[in-house]
């Protein structure tokens, strides 16, 4: 444990990264599977991450990020879409579930996804785009993680033009841009300490 906070002590957001510096294929990987192995909801994983590391791409996007630079001088860009085709969604767990599985299980598994189709049918378009949207940010968390272990420098970002982001990325209509995090090497140290509220104000205790 005391690696895993030695690790969030390490990290921080980072907003100037070295260009020269690319991240190892196999880094990403398993940043890639942190992200492919983390919980949500009924397991139904309702998100889509696009990887650039498209310099065009990186640099047209950064115009529609506030001109931050963290998004043209990374290495690679990842941008984390919420996929509120949650029917779709739950169609692919289920067939991913079965695989392998004999008829009884198969039919175990319909009634699940009759179950999870019903709980979905009883939320409003906008509950249901909220918990994909959740569901998203806690993949961003293990990314975030996962990046310190390796020792990859990242920042997250929700500052960019949603609109324009899904746009440039020509997403399909179900998809929808909620955060980037931008991967790569420091080009310097933090400028500042990390500020955090204290354990007395964050906790109770009841
Ligand atoms: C969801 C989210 C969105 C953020 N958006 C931005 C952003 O657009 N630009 C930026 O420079 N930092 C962004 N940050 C970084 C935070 O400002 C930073 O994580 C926070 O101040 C704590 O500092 P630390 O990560 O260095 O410990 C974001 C962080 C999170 C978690």
């Amino acid at each position: 444990m005391s690696s895993f906070l030695n690790n969030l002590e390490w990290r921080f957001a980072t907003k100037s990264f070295d260009k020269t510096k690319r991240v190892k294929s196999n880094d990403l990987n398993q940043i890639l599977e942190a992200i492919r192995m983390a919980p949500t909801s009924f397991g139904i994983q309702p998100f889509q991450i696009y990887v650039v590391k498209d310099q065009k791409l990186k640099d047209k996007l950064k115009l529609n990020s506030f001109l931050q630079p963290q998004v043209s001088d990374c290495s690679h860009l990842l941008v984390f879409c919420e996929d509120t085709d949650i029917k779709n969604k739950i169609k692919a767990y289920i067939k991913e579930s079965g695989k392998g599985k004999g008829l009884k299980d198969k039919v175990s598994l319909k009634a699940s996804q009759a179950r999870v189709t019903a709980w979905l049918s009883g939320l409003s378009k906008e509950q249901a785009n909220n918990w994909a949207k959740n569901q998203t940010y806690i993949t961003l968390g293990f990314a975030l993680a996962a990046c310190a272990e390796l020792r990859v420098d990242s920042c997250p970002m929700e500052g960019f033009i949603s609109n324009s982001v899904n746009k440039i990325l020509k997403l399909p209509k179900s998809q929808n841009s909620v955060a980037f995090l931008a991967l790569g090497y420091r080009a310097d140290e933090p400028k500042s300490k990390k500020v955090r509220l204290s354990k007395s104000v964050l906790f109770t205790n009841i």
